[in-house]
């Protein structure tokens, strides 16, 4: 076993610990960046200049009417700027569209992209003079084409960058194979699926201050304190060490935060550095929802073989993903997507094409799952039609394509531990009595007419690592204090999923000490430098091996203490909980004692730990390699009953075996699986982002997002939750080469959704049968039923309309 990976005996990792903020949450004094603000006396309030238009160059700017409004201090625009007017990494999103000269009005300016985007902000003594000021504020624009969909897009060729290909075998050859062998079927469909508003609790803030040395230290809901970092310091063409970012703790961040919040801390840092003055950013809900990136919609078409007993033989498919108006992370969300359009199943020969399109909306970004979840709707989609067109039980036709212990995935990747995907299997069809229960399903649909139930189970193999392998490393630092107290420091940030309390574990598991002598301090990027983002579910992964590293040194250092104390081999001496005993010897020493020693030596009490994931590569450029360390495999069963007279959907029981390898902390493991999977269901059964694109009404459209709040952009609430809910952690799963044995959580979870997806299409497809038996338990009957996603009840509703053959009801648009 690895050292990394190995526990000692009685670790704190494994227990179950209560957030390590959860007091402060639930009693609502933890502090947010925006909570603040108090704290800065004369600070000043920004309010952006947002587009009316969804693509229109910028021919005139004057802002003299806005500095008269009582209040207004100064606004800013793109000529303030001293270093890179750019927001990103990829140098394709000014910060401020470039304005044209005061003096020469009329002349074009830069262009606004979507509907929203900030032309200028306004700086003033409260909130309400900016927001007065951003009216006075006047903006001549020149209309421009738009391009407002997907659709729309691909019909233009709008798109962005390069168009990846992932190729294994010869798909189009199998593919005519398939379509003139007698044993086997070929279908193509086109899906397209919407993305996701993030809905953190805590909108984008940022807090910036300039001390009397020109340091500026910005305070910063951000998932990635270093790269906003960098891009402040771009902006302000100033060094990176002249700033320095603090993320306190995130009220959700879900990906939103990954690259999302540096402009508008590049924006807080340029008002703190021209006025002098603290300066705050925090967005309204609706300016949030309209000018942040969202996760990304696709549309795909496909082409799938597969053989009579429904295994796949070959898929063609083209992903398209909607970029939005910039780059972004597009890029690292499209190679997700197409990592993850097997799923858990073996697909012999596949060709996947990947696009980015460009379309005049925010630009798209990261999201719980980074594109998993888009690539392998595709698939569960697909699944879920093969085995109604061939009248087989759903779970079945899954089951048989699952990955076996030697198979490689498209990308040429071995999967490995495929048996424990199995085993998850086996537990939920046991433990949630899956073939009973289909059974009563059976029953009651032959005797209801206008309701129908149906129950599915889905797999879910998620890649764990950054596709890029640059930024799987992570860093930490570890003081201990004269009085053996202990703080811990690192790269990762907290938005709420636990990483501190789960870094506090292993720093107390690592020191031998217990976790009451254990406290962490937020991150800033002055005491762990050049982090990566608190994404890709890598935070415990990386940042857990910084820290057990930083633990390492220090206690090497002070096993030598001891074991000069107790007359011992170093090698001899055990920590553990608070005591320091060595092996055959009686009596032992408090923790407090070793390092109260330790001082007087002056042996070093602090260390800085650093890990790096081994063994990982990429080529982008042929889309083969071995991007992840491990896979996390999960399995979800959920019934369903949906109401044939309003597409209402009532999700009855859900069943979930996850595999968190050995936990580093069971009760936050436990959230994550909950949290994410309802998160998941949010995105595939009840959030609809509608834009005024015209697809609604046959009109131009605007390109304005119409879903800007919590009254149109329904998000799941408790009314959602399954009344029974039973999780359990896939047990024996020790993950050999990762910190404790353990594996990441916080992403894969939310694709065990398609479960509720996919028993939704058997519910629907049981009412085209009514009466007969075998449908709703998965057994298909010939229809195929198309789903949209999300599978609002509204669409529901007209999928039951459709298989039951009352198509002239058809609203004209879907
Ligand atoms: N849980 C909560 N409560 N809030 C969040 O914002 N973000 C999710 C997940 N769980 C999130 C969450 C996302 S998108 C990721 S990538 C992981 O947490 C990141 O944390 P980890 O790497 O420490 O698991
Ligand atoms: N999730 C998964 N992969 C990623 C992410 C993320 O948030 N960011 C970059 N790669
Ligand atoms: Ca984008």
């Amino acid at each position: 076993m690895s050292s990394l990976s190995q526990r000692p005996a009685d670790p704190v990792v494994g227990e179950s610990h209560a957030h390590e903020s959860a007091a402060l949450h639930v009693t609502g004094t933890a502090l947010y960046t925006d909570d603040l603000v108090n704290r800065y006396p004369g600070i000043l309030h920004a309010c952006p200049v947002g587009s009316p238009h969804a693509h229109a160059r910028i021919t005139g700017l004057r802002v003299d009417a806005a500095l008269g409004v009582p209040g207004v201090v100064r606004v800013l625009t793109s000529a303030d700027v001293p270093g890179v007017n750019d927001a990103g990494t990829k140098h394709d999103e000014p910060l401020f569209p470039v304005a044209p000269p005061a003096d020469r009005p009329g002349t074009p300016g830069g262009e606004v992209m979507f509907v929203g985007h900030a032309v200028c902000w306004v700086l003033a003594e409260s909130l309400e003079a900016a927001r007065e000021g951003a009216a006075a504020v006047e903006v001549d624009y020149e209309p421009l084409p738009a391009v407002l969909t997907l659709t729309d897009a691909i019909a233009r060729g709008s798109f962005h960058g390069a168009r990846p290909t992932m190729l294994r075998g010869d798909a189009a050859s199998a593919l005519r194979t398939a379509a003139s062998d007698p044993c086997q079927r070929v279908m193509s469909g086109t899906f397209e699926f919407s993305g996701q508003e993030h809905f953190y609790l805590e909108t984008q803030a940022s807090v910036a201050v300039v001390d009397e040395s020109g340091q500026i230290f910005i305070q910063c809901s951000t998932q990635h304190p270093t790269e906003t970092q960098d891009i402040v310091s771009h902006v302000l063409g100033i060094p990176a060490n002249a700033v320095t970012v603090q993320s306190l703790r995130m009220g959700g961040g879900f990906g939103g935060k990954e690259m999302q919040p540096h402009g508008y801390a590049a924006v807080a840092a340029l008002g703190a550095v021209l006025t002098g003055r603290p300066v705050r950013v925090r967005l309204s809900r609706a300016q949030d929802m309209v000018m942040t990136g969202k996760r990304h919609g696709f549309h795909s078409t496909w082409t799938v073989g597969y053989t009579d007993e429904g295994r796949l033989t070959a898929l063609d498919v083209t992903l398209t993903a909607d970029g939005g108006w910039s780059l972004d992370l597009s890029e690292p969300v499209l190679a997700r997507a197409m990592c993850h359009i097997d799923n858990a199943y073996r697909i012999p020969d596949i060709a996947v094409h990947g696009r980015i399109a460009l379309c005049h909306r925010t630009s798209q970004t990261a999201f719980r799952g980074f594109g998993g979840p888009q690539g392998m709707i595709v698939i569960e989609d697909i699944m879920g039609r093969i085995a109604q067109d061939l009248g087989l039980p759903a779970r079945e036709v899954r089951r048989r394509n699952f990955y076996r212990s030697g198979d490689r995935t498209p990308y040429d990747m071995p999967v490995r531990h495929p048996e424990r995907l199995e085993a998850a299997w086996d537990q939920v069809l046991d433990h949630a009595d899956v073939v009973a229960r289909e059974a009563e399903i059976e029953a009651f649909n032959a005797t209801h007419r206008d309701r129908k139930r149906a129950l599915a189970m889905t797999p879910v193999k998620f890649g764990i690592s950054f596709n890029l392998t640059a930024f799987n490393q992570g860093g930490a630092l570890v003081l201990v204090y004269k009085d053996g107290s202990v703080l811990v420091n690192h790269g990762g940030t907290e938005m709420g999923q636990g990483l501190h309390t789960k870094m506090m574990q292993v720093a107390a598991t690592t020191l031998g000490v217990p976790l009451s002598m254990v406290r962490s301090s937020p991150t800033r990027t002055d005491k762990v430098p050049n982090t990566s983002a608190t994404a890709a579910s890598s935070g415990a992964d990386l940042n857990g091996g910084a820290v057990k590293d930083a633990c390492g040194q220090i206690i090497s250092r002070l096993r030598t203490v001891a074991a000069s104390r107790l007359g011992v081999n170093p090698a001899d001496v055990r920590f553990s909980r608070g005591r320091v005993t060595a092996l055959g010897v009686p009596g032992s020493l408090t923790w407090e004692e070793v390092v109260a020693t330790a001082y007087s030596q002056r042996v070093q009490l602090s260390a800085s730990g650093f890990y790096r994931t081994e063994g990982l590569h990429w080529d982008a450029s042929v889309m083969q390699g071995e991007p992840f360390k491990y896979f996390a495999y999960g399995v979800a069963a959920a019934e369903v009953e949906v109401s044939r007279f309003d597409g209402s959907c009532a999700l009855r029981r859900v069943d979930i075996v996850h595999d968190v390898g050995d936990s580093l902390s069971p009760l936050i493991d436990l959230g994550q699986i909950e949290g994410g999977f309802v998160q998941g269901a949010g995105w595939l059964t009840l959030e609809d982002l509608r834009w005024d694109d015209g697809s609604h009404d046959g009109d131009r459209g605007t390109g304005r997002l119409t879903t800007a709040g919590a009254s149109t952009y329904k998000i799941p609430s408790l009314s959602e939750l399954p009344p029974v809910f039973n999780i359990e952690l896939l047990d024996k799963a020790h993950e050999e080469g990762a910190v404790y044995g353990s594996k990441a959580v916080g992403e894969p979870p939310f694709m065990l959704a398609f479960s509720v997806r996919e028993a939704l299409r058997q519910a629907v497809a049981a009412f085209g049968d009514a009466g007969e038996p075998g449908v709703g338990s998965g057994v298909g009957s010939g229809t195929v039923v198309e789903l949209p996603s999300p599978a609002t009840p509204e669409a529901v509703f007209w999928a039951v309309q459709r298989v039951r053959g009352l198509r002239s009801l058809q609203p004209v648009s879907s």
